[in-house]
Parts: C-alpha cells; structure tokens; sequence
C-alpha cells in the first residue's frame, strides 16, 4: 500500500495551500461578475471527436497529448484537454449559438499528457473566458483588458502582453501556399515531426518545439505580410484601442498559438518570473468554431489563465488566512452537549468556530486555544454546565471583556458578539 502515489504531473492541494487558491479565485469572480461576465460548467469528459475536429488533430495537444480511453460502452471519451471546445458544444446543445453577446467564464482542472515540469503539469487548472456573437474589434479589446485587468487587479508586477493577427481563411490559404513552397525547399532541414506536418497542417510547423526547426523558420515568410488590408485595419484598431487604454503589448509575428481554430487576433501575457513555461494567459479570436463544430456562423474570442502559473505570481499577502473568532472548550458530558448546541447555534453569524473534541483538561484545551490564535474563547467547564451558562471572553485574558451567558440567551450572545465583531451579521 506505501507506493501509492498519486499520478506523475498531478497535485494535491492541501488546506494550507488552498488559502491562497481560494483568496485568488474569489478576487478572480469578483471581476468577472464586476464586468458581468457568467459562469457556465460544463462536463470534465467529453467525446473525443469533439477535440478532434474543433481544436484540430494535428496539433500537439489532440496528437500527443490527450487522456483518451474507450468507455464500457466502447465510446472514445477524452479528458478535457481545454475549455473552449466544451463551452461551444454546451451552447449548441443548448440551442443559444445564435444568441446575441454572450460572455460566459468557467474554472476548473484540464488534463494534458506532457512532460512535468515547474508549471507544466498534466492535471492543470484554467479560468477561461469566452465571449460569443460578436466580430466587432471592440470585443477583442474589451476581452483582453479583462484579462490585464485581472492581474493587475491581483498585484502581479512585470507581465508581458503579446499580440498578433492570424488573419482569416484567405488570408491563411494564401500565406499557407507561400509557406508551404518555403518548406518544401528546406524540407530536409526539418526535424521529422515538422515533415509530416508540411503536407498534414504546414502551420503548426510554426509552433514547433524542435530548436533548429525554430532556428530555420526565422528565414520562413511571416503571416503578417500575407494580411488583407481588411485584416491589417482590423488589427490596427485594436491596437489603437489598446494604446488608448494604455495597456502597454509587444508585437510578436511568431505568435500562432498551438491550436488549430485561432483566426484574427491571437495573444499571450507572460511574465519573466516563470522561467520556461512563461504564459500565464493565452487566447485569442475563433471565428470559424461554432460553425466548424455543427452551431450557428458566430464569431467569438476567449482566454484562459493557468491557475497553477498564478499562483507562482501572486504575492503572500494572498496567504493570509481567516483567524478563528471563538474557539470553544468545554468539560464533560453535559459541558460537551452544550458546546454542540453552541457551535450550531453560531454557525447562524459569519463567525468562524472551533469546538475543540479532546475531552482533555482546560487547560491543556487553553494552550491548544492560545496555538491557533483565536480571537475569543468560550469556556463550559463542569461548574458553567450545571448552571446551564457558559463564560465568553476575549483571550486576552482581559476581564473586563468577559460574560456569563445563559445557553438560552440568544440576544446576550448576539451582543456580546457585536462586541468583538463591529462587522458581524447574523
Ligand atoms: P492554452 O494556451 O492552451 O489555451 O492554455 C491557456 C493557459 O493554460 C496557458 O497559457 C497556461 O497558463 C495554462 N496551461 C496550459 N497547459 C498547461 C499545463 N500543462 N500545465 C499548467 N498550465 C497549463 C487554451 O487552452 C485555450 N482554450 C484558451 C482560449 C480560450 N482561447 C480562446 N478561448
């Protein structure tokens, strides 16, 4: 039984660790409900002819990297490897692809089988964000200053925005053949991977993680050139858009993104501070999805944060954790009773409360108390048990500020906890 571990590339979040997840994801849905985005959950498995056809078969993530197994009813389901693909089946399955603007966020572990490393696990978990049925440039604007706006929001320092345009169908066709006549003629330069891809899906070559593939392309034509001019003043604007709201981004040709249903813009944040696996953020415009997976013709763009890439830049402020108001000690059999009644009766104000279950002596119940730095401690020693009464003070030991109370005397509790809690709400 010892070496049972749990998987390579999977964690466990423990109480302690999970403070800080839970402080960030609350600022995290403040923002989103702030800017009335929706939540939407969809199943963690799905059909793997999902992934297949919607992110594309030849990129890593649906060749290499997915959880795929037969089902007892010998269906191929897969884990989810991203967000996106789920929350446009959800929505044609819903019957909302022809809705009007849609903004909808979701949360949650997404699975891909790739090598550990310090920010790179096969258990990961993202917030996604997706705005559907609209084209407008404004979208895309307001979209990625969400997501600026949610980091900054979260004090993180030093982030990188890093733009491009992929521009659509024909413009890709008619950068596609010129890049494609490009790597025929360096075909033997290629590493082996990328010479499967030229006939396959020649623009994933572009995210390559072979170096001298890499190396090679910086001579390969760039899709920037191949842009209409429609795509090229749609590009402009948002950038013009971003200026204006002085969110600061690099230009970068070179971003495509690893998945296939990206057009117009695509874009990363990354920060220095995460060594190799540097974005914490990634998306970017999918006009050509909803449609390509059986919906309505919908343009739509979204993003998603890696949450474990978040927490590596998030400050130690976001560690601190709720002390606890009352902890209650208590001495025997009726004393223990009582202690329950109380503890439930508490649990009606947002008041933390700790009944300790030792049945050790109070004063050892005192020490443990004092350990986990309670605000106030409530005592139901045997002699208190007999009068039905418990003794309530702040465990500074100050004894101005401590009360008999009677078990039954609702409004004497209630304001002695005005007292200690000025914010308190029943
Ligand atoms: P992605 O770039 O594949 O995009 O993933 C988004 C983010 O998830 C990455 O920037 C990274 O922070 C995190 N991430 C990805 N893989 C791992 C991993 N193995 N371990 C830890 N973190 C990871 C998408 O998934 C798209 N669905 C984003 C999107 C939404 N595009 C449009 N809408």
């Amino acid at each position: 039984m010892n070496n049972l571990r749990n998987l390579r590339g999977t964690a466990d979040l423990m109480p302690d660790q999970l403070i800080k997840w839970q402080n960030v994801e609350s600022i995290l849905r403040e923002q989103l409900q702030r800017s009335s985005v929706k939540e939407i959950r969809t199943p963690i498995i799905e059909m793997t002819e999902l992934f297949e056809r919607g992110i594309g078969e030849t990129t890593d993530v649906v060749s290499k990297e997915m959880y795929t197994f037969l089902d007892r009813g010998e269906r191929s389901c897969t884990l989810r490897p991203e967000g996106t693909a789920s929350v446009v089946r959800a929505i044609i399955n819903n019957g909302l692809s022809n809705n009007s603007y849609q903004k909808l966020w979701y949360m949650g572990p997404m699975f891909r089988y790739e090598r550990p490393q310090a920010g790179r696990q096969r258990q990961f978990h993202q917030l996604g964000v997706e705005y559907i049925g609209s084209n407008s440039p404004r979208s895309d604007v307001e979209l990625i200053s969400l997501a600026w706006d949610i980091l900054q929001k979260l004090g993180i320092k030093n982030l990188n925005l890093e733009i491009n345009s992929l521009g659509d169908i024909e413009d890709r066709e008619n950068y596609q053949n010129s890049f494609i006549e490009w790597l025929e003629s360096n075909y033997k330069l290629l590493d082996i991977d990328s010479q499967k891809r030229v006939k396959k899906n020649p623009l994933r070559i572009l995210d390559t993680k072979n170096s001298e593939t890499q190396n090679l392309l910086k001579n390969a034509p760039v899709l920037i050139d191949f842009l209409s001019q429609k795509s090229l003043d749609r590009y402009a604007l948002i950038k013009e858009n971003l200026d204006f709201l002085k969110i600061p981004f690099i230009e970068n040709v070179k971003l495509v993104r690893g998945l296939d249903y990206y057009t117009h813009t695509a874009f990363e944040i990354t920060s220095g501070e995460l060594g190799s696996q540097a974005t914490v953020c990634g998306g970017g415009r999918y006009d050509n999805l909803i449609k390509q997976i059986g919906g309505n013709d919908s343009p739509a763009i979204g993003f998603a944060i890696g949450l474990e890439r978040l927490m590596l830049l998030v400050g130690k402020n976001f560690e601190i954790k709720r002390d606890i108001d009352v902890y209650i000690i208590n001495k025997g059999m009726r004393a223990e009773a009582m202690a329950h009644k109380l503890s439930s009766k508490l649990r009606k104000y947002d008041v933390i409360t700790e009944m300790d279950v030792s049945g050790s002596s109070i004063s050892k119940q005192l020490k443990k108390a004092n350990k986990c730095k309670t605000k106030s401690i409530i005592v139901i020693g045997e002699e208190e048990a007999m009068k039905n009464q418990f003794k309530i003070r702040l465990f500074s030991n100050n004894k101005d500020k401590e009360k008999i109370i009677n078990l039954d005397d609702d409004d004497g509790l209630e304001k002695w906890l005005k007292n200690i809690i000025p914010d308190y709400s029943a």
